[in-house]
C-alpha cells in the first residue's frame, strides 16, 4: 500500500507547490510510483509540471463532485513513474458545492484509497486556507508535510494549523500523523533565518526534517518551464535539497531502498 502525504500549510507562498512537485519528481526519479493531487483551485501543481489547461482530461473536481474515478483523470509527465491529477479554477466553486453533499468531508478519501495500492507515493498539494479542500486532504492522507519558510512571521498560524490537525485527527482521521515539517527559503546569509532554523529544531526537535531547501533561484524558474527542478538544473542546490528529502523520506520506508537509482 502506497503512502498518502499531504502537503499543508494555510499561510500563502511558504513553497507547498514547490516542495509538492520536485519532492514527487525526487521519488519518481528514485523509481517510486507517484501520483501528485492538485488541491488548490490555482493549478500549479500541473502547470509546474508541463500540463496544458485546453489538453486536460478532467480534473480533480470532477473526482470531488463528478463522481468520477481518479482513475479517469490520471495525466503523465516527462517523468515515467510520476503522474498528476490537476486542478482548475473551477474547484474553488468545490469548496460551496461540497457543503451540501453527503461525506462532503471524504470525497477525497474515498476516491483516493481504491488507488493506493497503484503508487508508493501519494502527494496532495493544498490550497493556502483550512476550507473543505484543505480538510478533505488531511482526511485522505496518512501523514502531513508541513513547509515552513524560514521568515520572521514562519510560526504564525502553526498553532492554528496544529488544531485543526488535532480536530481532523479526533474527528475524522484518528491515525494522521506528522511526516514533518521542512524549513524552505533558507538564505544563510540572513541572522533572522539562521535564529528561526534554530528556533523551529529547538521546539520541534526530530520532526523537522534534516534536509532544508535553500532559497535559489533556480527553483522559481523551473515552473515557467513545465518542468521539475531535476530536469531544469540538477545541479543546483534547490534540487539538491530536495533530493535529499526524497532521500529521507524513503528512508523511511518498511524496508529501506535498495540502491536503485536517483535521477
Ligand atoms: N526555495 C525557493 N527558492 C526560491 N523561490 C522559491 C522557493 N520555493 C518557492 N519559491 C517561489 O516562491 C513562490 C511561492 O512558492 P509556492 O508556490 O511553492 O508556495 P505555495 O505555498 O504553494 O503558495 P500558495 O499558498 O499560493 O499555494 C513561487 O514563486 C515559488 O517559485
Ligand atoms: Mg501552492
Amino acid at each position: 500500500m502506497g503512502r498518502i502525504i499531504c502537503i499543508s500549510n494555510q499561510k500563502g507562498g511558504v513553497g507547498k507547490t514547490t516542495t509538492a512537485i520536485n519532492l514527487a519528481a525526487s521519488l519518481a526519479a528514485a523509481e517510486r510510483k507517484v501520483l501528485l493531487v492538485d488541491m488548490d483551485p490555482q493549478g500549479n501543481a500541473g502547470s509546474g509540471l508541463g500540463l496544458k489547461r485546453e489538453n486536460l482530461q478532467g480534473t480533480v473536481y470532477d473526482a470531488l463532485l463528478g463522481g468520477r474515478p481518479i482513475g479517469e483523470l490520471l495525466h503523465p509527465t516527462e517523468l515515467r513513474f510520476l503522474q498528476v491529477v490537476p486542478a482548475t479554477p473551477d474547484l474553488t466553486g468545490a469548496e460551496v458545492e461540497l457543503v451540501n453533499q453527503e461525506r462532503r468531508e471524504y470525497r477525497l478519501r474515498d476516491a483516493l484509497r481504491p488507488m493506493a495500492e497503484q503508487y508508493d507515493y501519494i502527494l496532495i498539494d493544498c490550497p493556502p486556507s483550512l476550507g473543505l479542500l484543505t480538510l478533505n486532504s488531511l482526511i485522505a492522507a496518512d501523514s502531513v508535510l508541513i513547509p515552513l519558510q524560514c521568515e520572521y512571521y514562519a510560526l504564525e498560524g502553526l498553532s492554528q494549523l496544529n488544531h485543526t490537525i488535532d480536530l481532523v485527527k479526533q474527528a475524522f482521521n484518528p491515525g494522521l500523523k506528522m511526516e514533518g515539517i521542512l524549513l524552505t527559503m533558507f538564505d544563510s546569509r540572513a541572522n533572522i533565518a539562521n535564529q528561526v532554523v534554530a528556533d523551529v529544531r529547538e521546539y520541534f526537535k526530530e520532526q523537522v526534517f534534516t534536509s532544508v531547501v535553500p532559497r535559489n533561484v533556480r527553483l522559481s524558474e523551473c515552473p515557467s518551464f513545465g518542468k521539475p527542478i531535476l530536469l531544469y538544473d540538477i545541479k543546483s542546490k534547490g534540487c539538491e535539497s530536495y533530493l535529499a528529502l526524497g532521500r529521507e523520506i524513503m528512508q523511511r520506508e518498511p524496508t529501506p531502498p535498495p540502491a536503485r537509482k536517483v535521477a
